[in-house]
């Protein structure tokens, strides 16, 4: 199934069913603390014995420190499996070779076959450049830095067809907004 995105009128952007539940998400928390500070200025005109606030902080501090010293070795067992390591040395991979500069992108070659498993292969001639790639229906799909005298991989498998973008994610001068770039990916 397609992913479902929204377009903001007139700029031509498009967003993600991620991206619109992450702003959600952010909104309802930005929210909440916004909440915890206006209930902290509400009871800040009560006077209250320093002894109290010691107990109960103390005894909310220890649970507290509990609580997270145990869920930090869960968070991280989880999220370690669905870490997107690169693996292997690209053997089974089409590499792409990705020569990026003031204010291009360049890509050789300049389209695979939908199901390719891709390198992409990204070094940049002069500054340092930022190589973010959206897939058709416009979502981040992955993000590396371009750095001069390095090449640094990105892998990804391109299973849908269509033109992907390419934006720049670092500011490399007067005309970082304008630098893109288009990768194709045909039908197999
Ligand atoms: Cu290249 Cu910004």
């Amino acid at each position: 199934m397609a992913p479902k995105s929204a377009t903001a009128e007139g700029c031509g952007l498009h967003f993600g069913a991620l991206q619109i539940v992450t702003l959600v998400i952010f909104g309802v928390i930005a929210f909440l603390v916004l909440l915890v500070f206006a209930i902290g200025a509400d009871s800040s005109r009560q006077e209250i014995p320093l002894e109290r606030v010691q107990r109960q902080g103390y005894w909310f501090r220890k649970r507290w420190l509990a609580f997270l010293a145990a869920l930090v070795p869960v968070l991280v067992g989880i999220s370690i499996l669905t870490t997107p390591f690169a693996r292997g040395g690209g053997a089974d991979r089409v590499l792409v070779k990705v020569t990026s500069g003031q204010f291009f992108f360049t890509f050789a070659p300049a389209s695979v076959p939908a199901g390719s498993k891709v390198r992409f292969v990204v070094t940049t001639r002069d500054v340092t450049h930022g190589f973010g790639l959206y897939n058709p229906g416009g979502e981040l799909i992955g993000s590396v830095q371009a750095m001069p005298g390095y090449t640094n991989n990105l892998d990804l498998t391109l299973s849908r067809p269509g033109s992907y973008h390419v934006l720049c994610f670092e500011f490399c001068g007067l005309g970082h907004h304008v630098m893109q770039g288009t990768f194709t990916v045909t039908e197999s």
